[in-house]
């Protein structure tokens, strides 16, 4: 038996999902145990992306979390008390819950996960912080045993779009934020991202996972980007800063066996950050979340912080987490009784090519005779191996010797190695002290 979805939303997130869900050749098998069974959207009218069966979308969001054949419910309609409502029916019926809704869970995500906790149910959120970013799972399990200190993180998109944008193209802030809205990265409503009020409720999450205790998302500061100017941006950069909208939540008070909450700071304001600084070169649609904590030290998470194809690769995560979960209690035998995301069920070996056959671009250096045409006599070489040549310098001397640089076009190694067998036996070359790839 299937493992049912009933999908609350069929905009930029929704049909990312809708579309990873069906095209799901290539990825882990699991997902083949899910069915589209309800799709919620607010109107009927609109054209859609998706080719679904008839009577799978309806307006009727009430009877999909009433609905007694879904086991999860996908909430993607954004906002906070029409999504808090059908959460909590959800959780109220028995549903596992995934959300990518961070202005929900950031201010009621006491309510619902009480009541998800009461009725022994998962409210998973992957995809509210960071997009496509895995980043709340590693926080709940693989960072876990450390203490974290700080987090510090460029959790929104579309500001981060139109900073970089502002600082590589002189643009101005209107201009981008249309481009942002039209790719789909920007809320509904932009001032969400502008002001730093989404930066906000994902940083109240990610404070809440790495330091144990709940968030007053009121308490948070948050100054977005709008007084962020291209004079700033030009003074900054000329003193070696760049200017990002950084979320931060650090530990203040001092590790204590008794209180199990420390005291934090948690903000959101553009920021002066040095270039060698790891969050400096997080550019455009780009977030990265650094995590400092003991023993660990530094850990930086990177990805798309946006966008229907990322956001869905983290909410389809969550769908699968909670499907293995769903498969492993179902299965009535002992033997299959096991987490399959945990578990290994690789049977068969995967043919790997060999590397003579693998095409690639390579970088070589020779040292050789300083005679006339000799550039012109490897060039000659090259070419009657079908090795196409993308660049060839002379750098200069060592010695006696000439040192020529010489880049390829992609190319089969195996070509490469018999044109430098042959090459290496010219009276010109003295050797061939490197030989390496370029990515
Ligand atoms: P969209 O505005 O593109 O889509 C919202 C969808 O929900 C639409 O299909 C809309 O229906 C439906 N909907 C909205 N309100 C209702 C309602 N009251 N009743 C029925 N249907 C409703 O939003 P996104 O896909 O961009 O965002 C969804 C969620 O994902 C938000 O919480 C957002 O913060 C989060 N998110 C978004 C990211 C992004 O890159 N866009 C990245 C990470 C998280 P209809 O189509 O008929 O109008
Ligand atoms: N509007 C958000 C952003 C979407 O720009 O980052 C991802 O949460």
């Amino acid at each position: 038996m299937g493992i049912k979805l009933g999908i609350l939303g069929l905009g930029t997130v929704g049909t990312g999902t809708v579309q990873l869900l069906l095209d799901n050749v290539g990825r882990h098998s699991l997902l083949r145990e899910l069915e589209i069974w309800r799709v919620g959207v607010k109107s009927l009218d609109k054209p859609r992306e998706v080719d679904l069966p008839t009577g799978v979308i309806t307006t009727d969001l009430e009877s999909i979390v009433n609905d007694p054949q879904i086991d999860i419910v996908v909430e993607l309609i954004g906002g906070i008390d029409r999504a808090r409502e059908l959460i909590l029916k959800a959780i109220a019926n028995g549903k596992h819950v995934v959300t990518a809704n961070k202005a929900v869970i950031s201010r009621f995500g006491a309510e619902i996960f009480t009541a998800a906790n009461k009725a022994g149910v998962y409210v998973m959120l992957e995809a509210s912080v960071g997009g496509g970013i895995p980043v709340i799972q590693p926080l709940k399990q693989s960072l876990s045993v450390n203490r974290i200190h700080t987090v510090t993180g460029i959790v929104n998109g579309t500001t981060n779009y139109i900073l970089t944008r502002m600082q590589t193209e002189g643009s101005n802030f209107d201009d981008v934020l249309a481009d942002a809205q039209k790719l789909g990265y920007a809320e509904a409503d932009p001032t969400a991202d502008v002001d730093g009020w989404d930066a906000a409720d994902k940083i109240a999450i990610l404070a809440s996972l790495a330091f144990g205790g709940r968030i007053n998302r009121e308490e948070v500061f948050s100054e977005g980007i709008r007084q962020v100017s291209k004079t700033d941006i030009s003074y900054a950069d000329k003193l070696g800063f760049v200017i990002k909208l950084l979320a931060i939540a650090k530990r203040i008070s001092p590790l204590s066996p008794s209180s199990s909450c420390p005291t934090l700071s948690v903000r959101v304001h553009p920021t002066l950050v040095p270039k060698t600084h790891p969050l400096a070169s997080i550019n455009g649609v780009y977030n990265a979340i650094l995590v400092e904590g003991e023993p660990l030290g530094q850990v930086m998470f990177f990805g798309p912080g946006a966008g229907a194809g990322a956001t869905a690769s983290a909410v389809c995560s969550d769908i699968l987490n909670l499907a293995a979960r769903l498969t492993s209690a179902k299965s009535s035998s002992s033997s299959s009784n096991i987490d399959p995301l945990l578990a290994c069920s690789h049977q068969d070996y995967c043919p790997i090519a060999p590397v003579s056959e693998l095409i690639v671009r390579f970088y070589a250096r020779f040292l050789t005779k300083d005679q006339s045409g000799v550039i012109g006599k490897l060039g000659t070489c090259f070419g009657k191996y079908g090795v196409s040549l993308e660049s060839v310098v002379q750098t200069g001397f060592q010695g006696e010797l000439a040192e020529i640089v010489v880049v390829t076009h992609d190319v089969q190694e195996g070509k490469v190695k018999q044109a430098l067998d042959e090459i290496r036996t010219m009276e010109a070359i003295h050797s061939i002290p490197s030989l390496l790839r370029v990515i």
